[in-house]
């Protein structure tokens, strides 16, 4: 067989925010590509970066009040652990705000202006009057020039999906200041990706992108290809335009760039040749995976500056739809929104790996996660009934027969074996096609048969009779060696349990060796056989989105300090709060939590000696101790709300400014618990 080299890439993610499980959907579904052909013996090589730059993460740190670079460099020690123990087999993960990406964007920006691609022109631009600065789009809200949907960004419509530029919008105003900007002439740089347009028809033409893709892209080219404005003023976090003061590279031009950065960085360390793999003339593959609300960029503006920089052109574009939990788009409030980390304190990450291939097509139609559904399936396939078959079988060969493999068996589990086994090819072929689900029906299949003809056998009666040692003796090596052959099929997915399973079995699986129709030989010895993996507790899962929900609490404060003071509500909504006076008549930690203290609030003799229970995200500044006796305001006629820990009934109020301090209010002395607060 022929070795094939190939490059593969995920979307590089945000470095302001956590990984989350939609996230996962593509860093486990190119995972699993890429496990495959390594197992295949292809050279293949899966690198990725954090997306660092661009006005969001300028802005996340100055919340924090950390340098941009404090916050990336946080950020990428924590993505890189989620990854990692989601068994995420990166052979490189660097970053965009790297010496290779500022060297490799100056350069094909230069490459691009040589060739006459760039222009500058001068465009009206929106201007914040008030804090004296130009708007990025996401800056300006209004209303779509397109569909007439109110406060939508300047960027896009997320009613109708139509983009524009932030003058387009209606009755614009800075999301900054509130005030509504002015027009201010200012100098963009474009790139003319009409003087492409034939390259580009013919690269969308000749490559086998996915249908849907393809209609998109044909649409666009009947929109025509307008000048991409790759230029953003200061202040900006990113790379400077040479020779252009105060100007930066757009985050998407030097985005992508950062899958070459990151393999660069790989090539210095392994002495991999960076050329062979980005020549026009490169004989490697280069794959993209990618979610589909990125397809443009990946489909149009970086084939284009690959083509105008004089680079290949990647082999093809993999696009996935996007992840739905228990059928709805994923929410803070439902407890949906589940961070990597979070699935990660109460789950095993195989768990996720195995749903998601269950669940994975090759076409960009959105995926969902159900909750009952992902329990029930993966305790069903994989400890049901793949595990399963190595419990039945391994105990008998450990304690009757010195732990030994027959490698006979009978014409029957001859020819089931021989099956499975020629089964190989078309689960190769489900893998490389991305049609994961299919690959998984093809091997749970294979585990039902294998399990039918156990059962009929019934190893665990005929043990019994000592003429039919011989009988069990065959049985359960056949079962062995499916069980074996199945965690081969499976290893892209399963990696560490596939792992596990082969210091069980002495040995590790390629797929030549699954392909290879041999049985372990006549008296090989496996290892005692302990449970590979267990089933998933309704408790965890429920333990999960509790978490989940208690983050989405803890961030509460819709409103932060430097938030303009804008949103009115009226005299009616403020006369049904019922503010009270409380005195706090016991202060404990709770076991498990944070940043939770509970509290018992006794609202007085005016209420008939009410109390209430009440969970207060106040344990970073306070001690229970110091809080034990005082008084404070707390709104007491908050509907009660059921958390982890217990039921929550009501809130204790406090300030806090943007990035530090929290400071419960308590009233003046005198006061008593039970008095109104108005
Ligand atoms: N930084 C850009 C990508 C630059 S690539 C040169 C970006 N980052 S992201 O963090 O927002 O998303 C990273 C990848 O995760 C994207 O491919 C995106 O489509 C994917 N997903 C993000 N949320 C997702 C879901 N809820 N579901 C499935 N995939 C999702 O875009
Ligand atoms: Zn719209």
């Amino acid at each position: 067989m022929e070795s094939r080299r190939i490059l593969v890439t995920s979307a590089l993610p945000y470095a302001n925010g956590s990984i989350h499980l939609g996230h996962l959907v593509e860093y486990i579904q190119t995972d699993i590509w890429v496990r495959l052909q390594k197992m295949c013996g292809h050279h293949c090589i899966y690198v990725c970066a954090d997306d660092a730059h661009g006005t969001p993460i300028m802005l996340r740190a100055q919340e924090e009040g950390i340098e941009p670079e404090e916050l990336i460099a946080k950020t990428q020690t924590e993505h890189e652990a989620d990854f990692s123990e989601f068994l995420i087999g990166f052979d490189n993960f660097h970053s965009t705000h790297s010496e290779e990406n500022r060297n490799f964007a100056e350069d094909i920006f230069k490459k691009l202006q040589h060739k006459d691609l760039i222009n500058t022109r001068s465009v009206i631009d929106l201007f914040d009057p008030e804090q004296k600065v130009f708007l990025p789009d996401r800056f300006v809200r209004g209303t779509c020039p397109k569909c007439k949907a109110e406060d939508q960004y300047g960027d896009n419509c997320e009613a109708c999906g139509a983009t524009y530029s932030p003058a387009d919008l209606i009755n614009p105003h800075s999301a900054l200041s509130g005030a509504t900007p002015v027009e201010k002439e200012n100098l963009h740089y474009f790139f003319q990706l009409g003087k492409l347009e034939e390259e580009l028809k013919t690269w969308t033409q000749s490559n086998s992108l996915q249908p849907e893709i393809s209609n998109k892209i044909s649409e666009w080219f009947e929109d025509g290809l307008k000048d991409w404005d790759i230029s953003r003023d200061a202040p900006y976090f990113g790379f400077e335009i040479p020779g252009a003061t105060g100007k930066y590279f757009y985050v998407w031009l030097d985005a992508p760039i950062g899958y070459m950065a990151s393999f660069k960085n790989y090539c210095e360390r392994s002495g991999e040749d960076f050329d062979a793999y980005w020549n026009a003339d490169s004989t490697a593959e280069l794959y993209h995976f990618i979610g589909k609300d990125i397809a443009y960029f990946h489909t149009l503006f970086w084939p284009a500056t690959l083509m105008g920089a004089g680079y290949r052109k990647p082999t093809n574009v993999f696009c996935h739809g996007f992840l739905m939990v228990n059928g709805k788009k994923m929410s803070k409030s439902r407890g949906t929104f589940i961070k990597a980390r979070t699935y990660l304190n109460h789950l095993q990450p195989e768990y996720l790996r195995y749903y998601f291939a269950a669940k994975l097509g090759p076409g960009i139609n959105d995926l969902d996660l159900n909750l009952d559904d992902f329990q029930q399936r993966v305790n069903s396939d994989v400890v049901g009934k793949l595990v399963n078959i190595a419990s039945r079988c391994a105990g008998f060969i450990s304690k009757k027969f010195d732990a030994k493999l027959s490698a006979s068996f009978s014409s029957e589990c001859e020819q089931a074996f021989a099956e499975a086994t020629a089964a190989n090819t078309e689960i190769k072929d489900h893998y490389e096609q991305r049609r994961y689900a299919e690959a998984i029906r093809s091997i749970m299949k294979i585990a039902d048969q294998t399990n039918q003809l156990i059962d009929q056998y019934k190893p665990w009666e005929k043990i019994k009779d000592e003429n039919c040692k011989e009988e069990v003796h065959q049985i359960c090596s056949f079962g062995i060696n499916m069980f074996r052959l199945l965690i081969g099929y499976l290893k892209p997915v399963l990696p560490e349990l596939a792992g596990k399973a082969e210091n069980f079995f002495n040995d590790e699986l390629t797929w030549a060796d699954l392909a290879s129709g041999e049985t372990l030989p006549e008296g090989h010895i496996i290892n005692k056989f302990k449970p590979l993996m267990t089933r998933i507790e309704s408790d965890k899962v429920e333990a999960m989105i509790e978490e989940t929900k208690e983050q989405a609490s803890a961030q509460a404060p819709v409103i932060s300090a430097s938030d303009p003071i804008d949103s009115e509500i009226s005299f009616d909504d403020f006369a049904k709060l019922d503010l009270r006076v409380a005195r706090i008549s016991k202060a404990e930690l709770v076991a498990g939590a944070d940043k939770l203290l509970q509290l018992t609030l006794d609202l007085g003799e005016a209420t008939g000696g009410l109390e209430k229970n009440v969970f207060a995200g106040i344990k970073s500044a306070y001690s229970p101790e110091e809080l034990e006796g005082k008084l404070v305001v707390m709104v007491a006629n908050l509907a009660a709300r059921k958390m982890r820990f217990g039921l929550s009934e009501g809130m204790v109020l406090a300030a806090s400014g943007d990035d530090s301090g929290l400071f419960v209010i308590h009233p003046d002395s005198g006061a008593e618990a039970g008095m109104r607060v108005k």
